[in-house]
């Protein structure tokens, strides 16, 4: 089956911070455990580069909006291989590849009918580029996300007809009860719509960086319509003379945070319809990063920097740490001193020093071969139908408590250790057969808890499967290796952090 899963594409009014690799990060999560299932994986990120956003950025640092995109999208793709993503495609919204594929999809929604023209009188954020209606006002007349001033606009426009699928946006919530998870996000998006929808401003005669639409060249394409479309765009010239878009659409997962829920909740799904196309099948939103209190951003100038922390802690730590500290769906408070402390706690103990100590013990003692024996009936438990539960917490993108299932493996594992202490076992071999049963269970309850751990920790995971004489990276349930297998002792995997110069 095909796994189509999409990431936002970021503003290339600045530099990527940890907030952008977080969503591309959970993204590459579900995307590396789909491919582990066999699935045939599409994973797109990009950027999202024209409208007002970067045309004022462009003009505060004296650069074109081109040269502005070009420097921050160059960044944004640097970080990808640093983070360990493993995306299929970049897509970058200032390719003309896109943008000839968007007018053509656009003049179809206006060949359908489903474009009007008018007058648009209302607060405007330069920042998110979006209109905001009275509900989604600050005090103050404010952005509640950038909290700043919004500015009073008036202006001729086309308008998108998002108010005639009113009744069909109703039917797809009521039929589709997950097409937007988790539940809290739905009902928000369901509100929205049962609010009553408006037309939406389509276009804007004021904006020079954006594209210009196919029947008005008058005046340019509001950024977001360009920007949803990237996802579709994207199938048709991610591979040289090949057109994916049978293959892959309708994407399985958009992922996103929840400020941008009612676009692709809302809109998205019109937009699709007007332009004959069918709706995704699923958008997870995530909560925040926040730093202190506040959502980590640029212009509230609280962020980590990603490229620091792997230097320090290692990709592997960065992914952990970020979908075990904060409950993915919610928002979340990060630290150095938290990354810190469970680098130390979880890693570098509970899963280093056991795979250390698992990898030790069969090499001392049976001589790097790992023994033939049965599973010990007190594992049996705690590992049963451990493949289809984790698979289920991320076929709902729950990327936190699939992380706590295989980290109630890790845990159960060092006490069985404890348990069964192979180092006495081993001190007189008066019972070689139960040493035997213990460290086939060690060496085998390492190996299925490590596949699972492969999305989330992809460097360290590898290498220890390699140590395990595992190659494949299939799921597995506890038992399906039969032992007999020759492993290797590794280096700490995560060794002891020097303190920052
Ligand atoms: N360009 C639009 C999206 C268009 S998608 C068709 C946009 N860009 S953005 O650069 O502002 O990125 C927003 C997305 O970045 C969020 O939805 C989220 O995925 C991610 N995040 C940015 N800051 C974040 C946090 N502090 N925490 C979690 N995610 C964050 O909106």
């Amino acid at each position: 089956m095909s796994y189509y899963v999409t990431t936002p594409i970021y503003y290339v009014n600045a530099e990527p911070h940890l907030g952008h690799a977080y969503s591309t990060m959970a993204a590459d999560v579900l995307a590396r455990h789909m491919r582990q299932r066999g699935e045939d994986v599409f994973f797109l990120t990009g950027t999202d580069e024209h409208g007002e956003p970067i045309e004022n950025a462009a003009e505060r640092e004296g650069v074109t909006p081109q040269e502005l995109a070009d420097r921050n999208a160059a960044k944004f793709e640097e970080l990808l291989p640093i983070i360990d993503v493993t995306n299929d495609f970049f897509i970058r919204t200032s390719d003309p590849r896109h943008a000839e594929k968007v007018a053509e999809i656009m003049q179809r929604v206006y060949d359908n009918g489903w474009v009007t023209k008018g007058t648009y009188e209302g607060w405007y954020c330069p920042r998110c580029a979006d209109f905001k209606t009275e509900r989604e006002l600050g005090p103050g007349n404010t952005c509640p996300i950038h909290e700043i001033a919004l500015e009073q606009e008036r202006e001729e426009n086309w308008f998108f007809r998002l108010s005639a699928f009113q009744e069909r946006l109703e039917k797809l919530y009521e039929e589709r009860p997950d097409f937007v998870i988790p539940e809290v996000r739905r009902n928000e998006a369901v509100a929205f719509i049962k609010g009553g929808l408006e037309d939406v401003s389509l276009s804007r005669p004021k904006l020079k960086w954006g594209m210009p639409l196919p029947w008005d060249s008058d005046q340019r394409m509001y950024v977001w319509f360009d920007a949803l479309l990237n996802y579709v765009t994207a199938l048709g010239f991610a591979r040289e003379g090949e057109d994916l878009t049978e293959r892959y659409w309708p994407a399985d997962m958009h992922l996103m945070a929840k400020e941008i829920l009612k676009f692709h909740a809302v809109i998205w799904p019109a937009l699709l319809w007007a332009a004959d196309l069918e709706p995704p099948k699923r958008m997870a939103i995530h909560g925040f990063l926040l730093m202190g209190e506040k959502k980590m951003s640029k212009s509230l100038g609280n962020v980590l920097d990603p490229f620091e922390v792997i230097d320090r802690f290692g990709s592997d730590a960065l992914r952990f740490y970020c979908f075990r500290e904060v409950s993915f769906g919610q928002d979340g408070s990060i630290s150095t001193a938290g990354f810190e402390s469970r680098y130390e706690t979880e890693l570098a103990n509970d899963f280093g020093n056991l795979a250390s100590r698992v990898l030790a013990m069969v090499d001392r003692y049976r001589a790097g071969v790992v023994p033939k024996a049965a599973i010990d009936a007190v594992l049996e438990e705690d590992f049963e139908g451990v493949v289809e539960r984790f698979s289920e917490l991320l076929d709902r993108a729950e990327l936190t408590q699939a992380l706590e299932e295989a980290w109630k493996l890790v845990r159960r594992l060092n006490r069985y250790v404890e348990e069964t202490k192979p180092w006495e076992l081993a001190k007189d071999e008066a019972d070689p057969e139960r040493l035997d049963e213990v460290l086939y269970n060690l060496a085998e309850g390492l190996r299925v808890t490590t596949l699972l751990l492969v999305p989330y920790l992809p460097r360290s995971a590898d290498q220890l499967l390699g140590a395990l004489g595992e190659e494949s990276r299939a799921l597995a349930e506890l038992g399906s290796h039969p032992g007999g297998q020759k492993v290797e002792r590794v280096p700490p995997l995560f060794p002891k952090i020097e303190p920052p110069a």
